[in-house]
């Protein structure tokens, strides 16, 4: 029988992490192939979201733990912003476990 689970549809050699929105703590797996929002609609977590490409920072959240890359050159966030822990997670892809928290709108 063939497994059909969202990690085995994308398995490969891509390293797998752990996801976790805080508060409340829902998570979900991130393989590192995937930004942290694709791998959240995979499993069912809702996240804000909009243009899904970096530039409106509808998705702007706090990185609490772990460490991220980007897929894009300049992710719509500020230098300050970048050294403040806050990411835009529509581009970013887990590079290791990480818990972080949608701020936008806030
Ligand atoms: S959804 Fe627009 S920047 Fe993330």
């Amino acid at each position: 029988m063939t497994d059909s689970t969202p990690q085995a549809i994308l398995a490969g050699n891509e390293a797998e992490y752990t996801a976790r929105v805080a508060p409340g703590g829902a998570a979900f797996s991130a393989p590192d192939s995937l930004s942290l929002l694709e791998a959240a609609l995979l499993e069912g977590v809702r996240l804000p979201s909009s243009c899904r490409n970096g530039t409106c920072r509808a998705c702007m959240s706090r990185l609490l733990a772990g460490s991220v890359r980007y897929r894009i050159e300049w992710p719509g966030l500020s230098p300050d912003e970048k050294d403040d822990g806050f990411i835009l997670p529509c581009v970013a892809c887990a590079t290791s476990d990480v818990v972080f928290e949608p701020v936008a709108g806030a």
